[in-house]
């Protein structure tokens, strides 16, 4: 394994990922010595992939694991860097963390929870946003905290003004050094009425997962309610947390003493689903994303439908290790003909969600007419676009708020809409990945590009979706490490 990457198959360089006479097509190639990725693109990828639990709500989860008095299991959990983070700050402070027998079975001891060094802690500064949410959680357990510096995407200040309010109305006292952030509780915590300025998923989590043992009520309004959210309430839940849902963005939270462990099979990565559905439209081919679930997907499957593509709601006979059986999925496919233009903005749920916004304009280059991108939920989530004009799309960004409501980065100096002219060919480029979910847009355009393009960074994707090298391997893509 190379530092800081997730194992790879253990293949010398340039070694086949597949034995000759397998089923799935063997076409990516793998160096295990460097992260640019010479990309092949103009080939429809065609095929079965699995996505797993969602990233955004594993990480929280085992999170919540730290509140519990007994062990948790979560089943499905993906192999990804951003539960490698969260796995080691739990082993940090004393969580046993255990792979089961299972397939993606991960179980959490946190019957001897103990304080870490501010040391060992910031080994994980800088490489993911989910470390804030270990505020609450430790100052239950522990009467302290040490929050590192946060990483994450770069799209935006991404700033956590509404999670440290939300604390010190909580009662946490903190302070904020150099190395890091001290909290403390010198009263104990205490539930609160709050309201955020906006229904940030990180801050609502933040919330829950200090109000469900904090003494007395909490009522938070202008809650996020992702899909996720709720999957975290259901988890808290089963620990024996006490949260009602109200309309309007209000959830009320009841503190109890004590809270027990969970075995949660989490919904699936609806952002991962998403974006292989926009990689088969914009390669003119048909993926069968098992695990994908319609219900957390409706917004994206309405946009996708309007654009041109189809999909179909599937029961499909899997055989794998410890699983034979049926199993749901979601097929997307190109239909043949033109693809139309369409005008989107980004919201939260139950919106267009920001992270399906960077795959499906990659999709959107190859509309007829031009199509309008509006981000209203991070001010700069657009950067990515000039990458795409270099492979010869035309995407203009603007300050302004287009396409019809007008949103928090209006009057301010963030271009956050685009206007997307198509259809463009793509032909190939040298791509250096930014983010994310800009970067496996990237890899998208490099596969539907004509030519061979190198993408550079392509670790970053490691982050957050599983296996994707082995995945673009079974879908046909044409790729190899250089
Ligand atoms: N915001 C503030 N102050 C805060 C917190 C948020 O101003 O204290 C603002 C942000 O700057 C942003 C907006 O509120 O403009 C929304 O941010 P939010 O807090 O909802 O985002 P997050 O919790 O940091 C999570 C996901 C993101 C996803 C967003 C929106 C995780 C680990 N990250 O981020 O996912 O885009 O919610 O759904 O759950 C990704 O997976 O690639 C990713 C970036």
């Amino acid at each position: 394994m190379l530092p800081g990457r997730l194992p790879r198959n253990p293949l010398p360089c340039g070694g086949t990922l597949f034995a000759p006479g397998a089923s799935l097509r063997l076409s990516l190639e793998v160096a295990l010595t460097d992260d640019v990725l010479a990309v092949h693109g103009g080939t429809p990828l065609q095929g079965q992939i699995r996505v797993r639990g969602a990233k955004n709500l594993v990480s929280k989860a085992m999170v919540a694991a730290l509140l519990g008095e007994t062990p948790s299991t979560l089943y499905d959990v993906p192999r990804i860097r951003d539960v490698e983070v969260v796995r080691g700050l739990l082993g940090l402070h004393g969580v046993k963390v255990s792979d089961g027998v299972d397939d993606g079975e991960l179980v959490m001891d946190p019957t001897n929870v103990e304080s870490a060094s501010t040391d060992e802690i910031n080994v994980h500064a800088g490489s993911s946003r989910i470390p804030i949410l270990f505020c609450g959680p430790l100052l239950h357990r522990l009467g302290h905290a040490f929050i590192p510096d946060l990483g994450g995407c770069h799209i935006g200040p991404r700033p956590i003004d509404f999670h440290m309010q939300a604390l010190r109305e909580f009662g946490a006292v903190v302070d904020k050094t150099p190395e890091g952030m001290h909290l403390t509780a010198p009263n104990g915590l205490h539930g609160t009425k709050l309201e955020l300025p906006y229904p940030s998923v990180g801050a609502t989590e933040q919330v829950l997962l200090t109000a469900v043992r904090a003494e007395g009520v909490t009522e938070l309004r202008n809650a996020a309610i992702e899909p996720e959210i709720m999957d975290l309430i259901c988890v808290l839940q089963k620990m024996g947390a006490i949260i009602t849902v109200h309309t309007d963005r209000v959830i009320e939270i009841q503190g109890v003493k004590k809270l027990h462990g969970y075995k949660h099979k989490p919904i699936p990565d609806r952002i991962e689903a998403a974006s292989w559905a926009a990689a088969a439209l914009a390669t003119r081919g048909e993926i069968e994303v098992l695990g994908a679930q319609q219900a957390d997907m409706m917004t994206f499957l309405n946009v996708f439908t309007n654009i041109g593509g189809e999909f179909e709601i599937t029961d499909a006979r899997v055989t794998r290790p410890g699983v034979t059986g049926v199993e749901g999925g979601i097929k997307f496919w190109h239909p043949g003909g033109e693809l139309n233009a369409v005008a989107l903005e980004t919201d939260v749920h139950p919106g267009f969600m920001t992270d399906w916004q960077q795959p499906l304009v990659v999709a959107l280059t190859q509309a007829r007419g031009l199509s309008i991108m509006h981000e209203t939920v991070y001010e700069q989530r657009l950067g990515y676009t000039e990458a795409l004009n270099q492979m010869g799309a035309t995407i203009q960004v603007y300050r302004d708020c287009l396409g019809g409501t007008p949103c928090r980065f209006g009057r301010r100096n963030f271009k956050h809409s685009a206007v997307i002219a198509g259809p463009s060919k793509l032909h190939a480029a040298d791509l250096v990945i930014p983010d994310l979910r800009a970067g496996f847009s990237h890899l998208i355009a490099a596969l539907a590009a004509e030519g061979t393009s190198r993408v550079y960074g392509v670790d970053l994707i490691n982050r957050g979706y599983e296996d994707f090298e082995n995945k673009l391997s079974a879908l046909g893509a044409h790729a190899e490490y250089v």
